[in-house]
């Protein structure tokens, strides 16, 4: 599988969608995969949702569902779910005509169970020669009273709106020559956000690329702006970043790729989901039968930092119903603490609260195994990083093992870190989300202990062990 799809919750369900190949753990004729949620954290598997047709495979896209039946597609009082999706046709592509994705619609009347393609699709055909023309996400705009979808169109995105999410009409383009343009543009999301204590909307606009990620490769940079129901302008403060910054990135890991939100969402929150893989080694990862899943749901929220309005990402809460009592013993040697568990600590959550020292303030968690394996992650020089060359398993690809490093700006010496370790994969947040960074690893035998050293004194300290989502 890759990117998520069709995020939507509906009557009490969230649903995900995705990109999934059934037939392989290599990318191929895409399908859309369903899972369901009632709570965010234990998944139900669906049949596939969608399957490839003589229009072609089925890329990634969004779903709403469309209450007032603006569609037309409702019978009979069943709140149609719209999926708008694109088609990217194989033998079209081959042929390097240029056209061969357009933006096609699904429907389905009894909550996503099962979906039927609008007859009369395309209903946004490709323009003639538009290589890349896709992962549309839509959204209903209340002050312009119009249904909008953002396209990713090679380097820049396109806003189009709608009446009755069928007949759309372009508005306006964004992001030449903005930002991070190392790769092509896909799988945009814009999104209001009111700052905390206050009623005004601010706007990002997520925008994934590939290459050109943060780590090399795939990743998520945002814009902060302004919408109007037709065009995205950027706050004049973020256009001053970038006049100094490539990008702003919402994760700086190598692993959170096509992220995108959930519609339909009624509790104030904004709802994130990422694929937790990079396109550099994605289809070479060593896990079996399977390959790839996405990272943890997160909120996103919007504050106002000393560099200006920028998005910071947690958990959601209900993860929290997974933490159970994680027991470890401790030893202190040469400055060193260490935590032994007994226990597995690969699917465990810690939090640590550190203060730093004034002067050359540093950090270094390591996670060991007794193959002398390590994963270290902390603070060096004014940066973040988690340095995965030693923490397992890295000859499937050459650009995996690696230190990757982040930019941490903090406000004063305090420092805390969430973290989630899950058998692959490593989840850091630090300072309340501030800074995210997304990570696999593949040690050999489990990690036993955490370390931890450095120029900074422990506050506080929690472990947990997490239940398994799965029954
Ligand atoms: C992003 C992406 C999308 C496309 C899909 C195809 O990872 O390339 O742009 O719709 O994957 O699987």
């Amino acid at each position: 599988m890759n990117d998520p799809n069709g995020l939507v919750y509906h009557q009490g369900e969230y649903h995900l969608f995705y990109q999934f190949y059934p037939n392989d753990t290599r990318w191929g004729p895409m399908h859309w995969g369903h899972a369901i949620s009632r709570d965010l954290v234990h998944w139900e598997h669906q049949p596939v949702a969608l399957t490839p047709d003589d229009k072609g495979y089925i890329f990634s896209g969004s779903i709403v569902a469309d209450t007032h039946n603006t569609s037309g597609l409702g019978k009979d009082g069943a709140i149609p779910l719209v999926a708008l999706f694109t088609y990217h046709d194989p033998n079209a592509a081959a042929k390097n005509t240029r056209n061969h994705e357009s933006q096609g619609l699904a429907f389905s009347l009894d909550n996503g169970r099962s979906w039927q393609k609008y007859a009369d699709n395309p209903v946004i055909p490709n323009p003639g020669d538009t290589q890349d023309f896709r992962d549309p996400k839509v959204f209903w705009h209340a002050p312009s009273q119009h249904w909008i979808m953002g396209l990713s169109v090679t380097d820049h995105v396109q806003f189009w709106r709608s009446k009755n999410l069928i007949d759309w009409q372009y508005q306006s383009s964004f992001g030449k020559g903005l930002g991070a343009h190392g790769g092509v543009w896909e799988c945009p999301d814009l999104l209001p956000f009111t700052l905390p204590g206050s009623n005004q909307t601010h706007w990002a606009l997520l925008l994934n690329l590939n290459p050109g990620g943060p780590q090399g490769g795939s990743g998520i940079q945002y814009f902060v702006g302004d919408f109007d129901g037709k065009t995205f302008t950027l706050d004049p403060e973020f256009a001053n970043t970038l006049q100094h910054k490539e990008a702003v990135w919402l994760d700086h890991g190598a692993d959170n790729y096509a992220g995108v939100t959930w519609s339909g969402v009624k509790d104030g929150r904004t709802l994130f989901i990422g694929w937790m893989s990079n396109w550099l080694y994605g289809q070479e990862l060593p896990t079996h039968p399977w390959r790839s899943s996405m990272t943890m749901p997160r909120t996103l929220e919007m504050i106002r930092t000393a560099e200006g309005l920028r998005l910071k990402s947690q958990p959601v809460a209900e993860l929290e119903t997974l933490r159970q009592p994680l027991a470890f013993t401790e030893r202190t040697e040469a400055d060193r603490l260490t935590l032994q568990s007994n226990a597995d600590i690969m699917q465990s959550e810690w939090l640590f609260e550190f203060r730093l020292a004034d002067q050359a303030p540093a950090l270094a968690l390591t996670f060991s195994n007794e193959s002398g394996e390590k994963l270290q992650l902390g603070m060096d020089d004014g940066q973040f990083y988690i340095d995965r060359s030693q923490a397992g398993r890295s000859d499937f690809s050459d650009t995996f093992a690696a230190r990757h490093l982040a930019p941490l700006t903090l406000s004063d010496k305090s420092l805390s870190l969430r973290l989630f370790l899950d058998q692959s994969a490593v989840e850091v947040f630090v300072n309340d989300g501030q800074l995210s960074m997304t990570e696999r690893v593949f040690p050999t035998r489990p990690y036993t202990a955490v370390h931890i050293s450095g120029n900074a004194t422990l506050i506080r300290k929690q472990g947990y062990k997490l239940t398994s989502i799965w029954p």
